[in-house]
């Protein structure tokens, strides 16, 4: 099969990544880049050797292209990608597939009336260090999982982001900003989530930007900004996950599983390699444990290579569309159950990805 070919809507900060990784591979080529803004779409084309620098519609309507890799900012994610699949293309999306639940339903149930595929970030669950732990639980390593905790604790992001108003709209905050990391590797390592509750807060209701080019100047805080979910998966295991804007400092570890025969302590979930510790029962110290896969260093865009190579093998793909509902389900569910007082019903399900084979091919 010849090379996928690839066109790029949203030429911003995240898009360097991905076009130095997916630049010289076999399976696929990125031949266009878009932007509303065309000038940044110029400056992406001429740094890594793109030639065309086309319209979001041009590159629509563009035959040539197969699949569209949609890096746009998150309120634009579900009618870019929904104009893709309607312009017959594949669609690999950028965090998260859609802000509403009926958007994201929208997305795959085009996708699938039209038979094209729907992936979506992030992909860091396909790092290095992350596979690793799949490969330890599936070998059994922990026994079976019992229970998770996941933490995201910081003080937000207006010390150090230019422009963070829009952590703090509706929609964002700091569940939706970081929780689908967090929640990616939780079901790639236990599976899907059944039943949940949560507890949300608002701590300030203004906070101060500290960073420039804006200091000083306030924002008014729309959404919850510390939330707390506890998860109850398919398979029995609780999980408790906290992400929070109003934490100066904690000890809490990125993400932990403990299983029946021992407990895993699992790398940030927002990088690909670090740094993977296994405690047996009986150890008082734990055991670092050497990675098994490869691609530790920043490889956002394997779940694009990954996808390419699916629609070559006719196999399913890892980072997809259903994952990614199902944890924009979860992460609304945590948000809703909170304002309900009650349980939250999960209506999804995903399948759990396969694991990666040791060696990676790009
Ligand atoms: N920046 C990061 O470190 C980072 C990390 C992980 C994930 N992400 C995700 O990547 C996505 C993009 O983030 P970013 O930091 O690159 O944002 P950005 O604001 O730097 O870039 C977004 C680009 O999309 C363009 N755009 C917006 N709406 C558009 C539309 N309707 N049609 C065409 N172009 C449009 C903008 O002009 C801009 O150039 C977000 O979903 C974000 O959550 C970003």
């Amino acid at each position: 099969m010849d090379k996928i070919r690839i066109g790029v809507i949203g030429c911003g900060n995240i898009s360097d990544i991905y076009l130095t990784n997916l630049r010289e591979l076999e399976s696929l080529e990125v031949v266009a880049v878009a932007d509303l803004n065309h000038e940044k779409a110029v400056e992406k084309a001429n740094k890594y050797g793109i030639d065309l620098v086309l319209g979001v519609d041009e590159l629509l309507d563009d035959d040539a292209i197969d699949l569209v890799l949609n890096l746009t900012i998150p309120a634009a994610h579900a009618e870019i990608s929904l104009r893709v699949i309607e312009a017959g293309k594949h669609v690999y999306s950028e965090k998260p597939l859609a802000i509403t639940l009926e958007d994201g339903r929208k997305v795959l149930a085009k996708a699938e009336e039209k038979g094209l595929l729907v992936g979506s970030a992030p992909d860091t669950f396909l790092g290095g260090g992350l596979q690793t732990c799949k490969k330890l639980i599936q070998d059994g390593a922990i026994g079976e999982p019992i229970a998770a905790t996941a933490f995201m604790m910081g003080h937000g992001p207006e010390s150090w982001h230019p422009d963070p108003e829009f952590f703090y709209r509706a929609g964002a905050g700091p569940m939706f900003d970081m929780g689908p990391y967090y929640l990616s590797v939780l079901i790639n390592l236990i599976g899907p989530v059944q039943r949940l509750t949560g507890s949300t807060r608002v701590t300030s209701p203004e906070r101060t930007i500290t960073s420039e080019p804006k200091y000083g100047q306030k924002i008014k805080v729309e959404t919850p900004t510390h939330v707390a979910g506890i998860l109850d998966f398919e398979n029995g295991a609780i999980g408790t996950l906290i992400t929070s804007f109003d934490v100066w400092g904690s000890k809490t570890h990125f993400i932990e599983i403990y299983g029946t025969k021992g407990s895993l302590s699992v790398p940030d979930p927002n990088t690909f390699g670090g740094q993977v510790l296994l405690r047996k029962p009986g150890e008082v110290e734990w055991s670092e444990i050497a990675i098994t896969h490869g691609s530790i260093d920043n490889s956002r865009g394997i779940g694009v290579i990954d996808m390419v190579d699916a629609l070559k093998n006719r196999r399913p793909h890892r980072a997809n569309g259903e994952l990614a509902y199902h944890i924009l389900e979860t992460m609304h569910g945590i948000h809703e159950s909170s304002i309900k007082g009650e349980h939250y019903r999960m209506t999804s399900t995903c399948r759990q990805p396969e694991a990666l084979p040791s060696e990676i091919t790009k």
